[in-house]
């Protein structure tokens, strides 16, 4: 998969491409990341990309020109049609079946605002979908593309070793993930489960399902409600 990355800070991202599984998909050949400055298509002799807003009022507004322009030329840069993704906190917001749903995609397009946003004429002209990765307000669209990144590259087959898979983490079947543990048995005077010790493989399984659904129920019940679980046996 191909991503193209637009954004003011475009340095934000090396380390994180280059790191966890982001990296191992890099190294893997499974995927690709394009990063493009946008200032970089700024037509202004100062390379200037935001202007104050109409109607007055804080901040400053990305501007159409070079956010438009570093989109067409991003967008042309490869034959394959991108997935276009402008990341701001008034988008659907972002959720593992998206990510899902992201990760059988050729190639992908994220757009990340700063500042107050984007002028709202860049979203009516470019076929872009909007989101958010949650109900709160970052300074800038990188940290949310690097969720996005994140969530859809482990999904990409081949990312994750068997040990890692991604089949049974938290929201996969809908549910919350069962609790986990590791070596020692006993830590500070407190131990694990007895099942797990057991290797009844059976029984772990069904103790982890009925973990899950107690977790969920406690934690998320809407995702029960949301009817996406599959049923326990
Ligand atoms: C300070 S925010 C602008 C917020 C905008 N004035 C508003 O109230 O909707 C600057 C940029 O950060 C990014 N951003 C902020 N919160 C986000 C979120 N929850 N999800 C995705 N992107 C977000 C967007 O790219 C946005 O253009």
């Amino acid at each position: 998969m191909r991503f193209d990355i637009l954004s003011l800070f475009p340095e934000i991202f090396d380390a994180f491409l280059k790191s966890s599984m982001p990296g191992i998909a890099l190294e893997k050949g499974l995927v690709r990341y394009c990063l493009h400055d946008i200032r970089d298509y700024s037509e202004d002799k100062h390379k200037k990309v935001d202007d104050r807003p109409y109607g007055g009022g804080p901040g400053m507004v990305l501007r159409c020109e070079p956010v438009v322009r570093a989109f067409e030329a991003a967008a042309a840069m490869d034959k394959r049609p991108a997935r276009a993704i402008m990341l701001t906190p008034q988008g659907k917001t972002f959720r593992q079946d998206m990510a899902a749903d992201l990760a059988r995609e050729e190639r992908l397009l994220l757009l990340c605002g700063h500042y107050e946003g984007f002028d709202e004429r860049i979203k009516e002209m470019l076929p872009i979908e909007e989101i958010s990765v949650g109900d709160y307000v970052l300074s800038g669209g990188e940290s949310a593309a690097m969720v996005v990144v994140d969530a859809v590259v482990r999904l990409i087959p081949g990312v994750l070793g068997h040990k890692d898979s991604a089949g049974n983490d938290s929201f996969s079947d809908g549910m919350l993930e069962y609790p986990q543990y590791t070596r020692p048995a006993v830590y500070r005077g407190s131990g694990v489960p007895e099942v797990l010790l057991s290797g009844n493989h059976k029984e772990i399984n069904y103790w982890r399902r009925k973990e899950a659904e107690k977790r969920t129920c406690a934690r998320r019940p809407d995702l029960l409600d949301s009817g996406n679980t599959q049923d326990s046996e």
